[in-house]
């Protein structure tokens, strides 16, 4: 279960501002729970970790059987946005960071940016290894996974052969429309339907996040009970509630506090990912009509040693959340030397982990001190159970707190605007009058 502290910001909250903004953020609850707000027609993903049948779990752990029978030990994940981060967060997040183990396929993503240099590598590696192709993207027509994909369907029909090639790409889209629908009834591949009422980045629940995860070796059923108990827990309406608490803090801090960021706090390597699949989750959702917090994020203590300087001291435009995890999974002691000459020895016997606690709160303290506020989200352990209800977690408070800053947290109106250009420049037919502007223009 998702935990939430909020003591870092007491110094910054003057009296009565708390209680009036959890009265707004149960208000916002409201129109979640009775889905009467703005956008109602996308909240699909409140239901899936209590509501996911049994026959799309045992689909998802049947390609990743067959696929071990094959010795793929390769699975290219093509996808951008929310059909990427979910999937990609939790594989960073449960995978050894070094070591792949024996039967596992290792899992590697692409169609998220357009570099020729990260495909052509990435087509190296699959040369050298038995490949299998899962291509995502709900409306079917998203530019880069479409690239990606042309370059990886090619190359897999070529090595295997065509009907090999169906049984080595499966696709994930809309149920019926879109050219990767059309070109997946055409070419026999087997595919998984992303929701209509889910969106992209709501989406790690659905196949979108759970075939891959699953094709990666993780438990799946574990990630959806996680989730499942803590959607339990968010659909209480109290003042422990977490999600109620987290939404009512960061709007009192945007909005009284003037804070215009928040800085998406990870202490292990392993959550790098999940700030970024956090900030698409609340820089889509928030983003718009002038209004929004900006979402950032630093991986500690790397980054104190880079944007930490700025943290402590420059302008005073940012909170923090600290995604804080109770328990190490692994043991590493540190030792006694006899001759002490970097003078650690004041650390023999103590856990590495012990070290990492300890900055991660004498940065909390330092940061109060400096006038940034600390919000802390606690989970136990990185499992999939836990990162099910962290998903879980961030997506609910995420639709009550856009509704407090009085937002469609559903909608992503801004993220066609850089696609007219591309299209017109990259002279796409259809768009010769924009072609003709643009050029004008450079
Ligand atoms: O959250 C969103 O809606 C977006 O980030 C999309 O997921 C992203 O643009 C990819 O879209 P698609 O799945 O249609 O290719």
């Amino acid at each position: 279960m998702i935990k939430i502290k909020l003591e870092g910001c007491n110094s910054f909250v003057k009296p009565g501002e708390y209680a009036a903004y959890m009265k707004k953020a149960f208000d916002a609850f409201d129109v979640l729970r009775d889905e009467n707000g703005a956008g109602n027609d996308f909240l699909g993903w409140k239901a899936l970790p209590s509501e996911t049948p049994e026959s799309l779990i045992s689909d998802c752990e049947a390609i990743r059987d067959a696929w071990k029978a094959k010795g793929v030990d390769l699975v290219v994940v093509i996808g951008i946005g929310g059909s990427y981060l979910g999937a990609k967060c939790a594989v960073e997040a449960l995978s050894h960071a070094f070591v792949r183990p024996a039967g596992r396929p290792q899992v590697v993503f692409a169609g998220n940016n357009l570099s020729e240099e990260y495909l052509a590598e990435l087509m190296d590696l699959a040369k050298m290894r038995n490949t299998a192709v899962i291509v995502i993207s709900k409306s079917g027509t998203t530019t880069e996974p479409a690239v990606a994909f042309r370059i990886f369907k090619e190359y897999i029909e070529q090595t295997y052969g065509k009907a090999e090639a169906a049984e080595r790409i499966v696709a994930i889209t809309d149920a019926k429309k879109g050219a990767l629908k059309t070109l997946s009834t055409q070419e026999g591949y087997k595919t998984f339907v992303v929701p209509d009422n889910v969106g992209g980045r709501f989406s790690v629940l659905t196949p979108v996040g759970l075939l891959p995860i699953a094709v990666a070796g993780f438990d799946i059923r574990a990630m959806l009970k996680g989730a499942a108990e803590e959607r339990e827990a968010l659909l209480v309406k109290s003042e422990d509630n977490a999600a109620i608490r987290y939404a009512a803090m960061r709007n009192l801090l945007h909005t009284e506090g003037g804070k215009a960021v928040e800085i998406l706090v990870t202490y292990n390597p392993k959550l790098t990912y999940l700030a970024e699949w956090w900030k698409q989750l609340y820089g889509e959702s928030e983003g718009k009509d002038g209004k929004g917090i900006f979402p950032a994020s630093v991986a500690n203590t790397a980054d104190l040693h880079s944007m930490g300087q700025f943290i402590q001291e420059g302008s005073r435009v940012m909170f923090e959340t600290v995604v804080s995890v109770g328990k190490s999974q692994r043991e590493v002691v540190i030792g006694s030397d006899a001759q002490n000459l970097d003078q650690l020895n004041y650390l023999a016997g103590q856990h590495v982990e012990h070290c990492n606690a300890m900055a991660q709160l004498g940065t909390q303290l330092a940061h109060i001190d400096g006038g940034v506020p600390q919000m802390e989200v606690a989970i136990e352990k990185i499992d999939e159970a836990n990162l099910g209800a962290i998903f879980y977690f961030f997506e609910f408070a995420c639709g009550i707190s856009a509704y407090v800053l009085g937002v469609n947290p559903f909608n992503q109106p801004g993220v066609e605007a850089y696609k007219k250009n591309m299209f017109a420049l990259l002279r796409k037919p259809g768009y010769e009058a924009q072609t003709e502007a643009i050029l004008k223009r450079i």
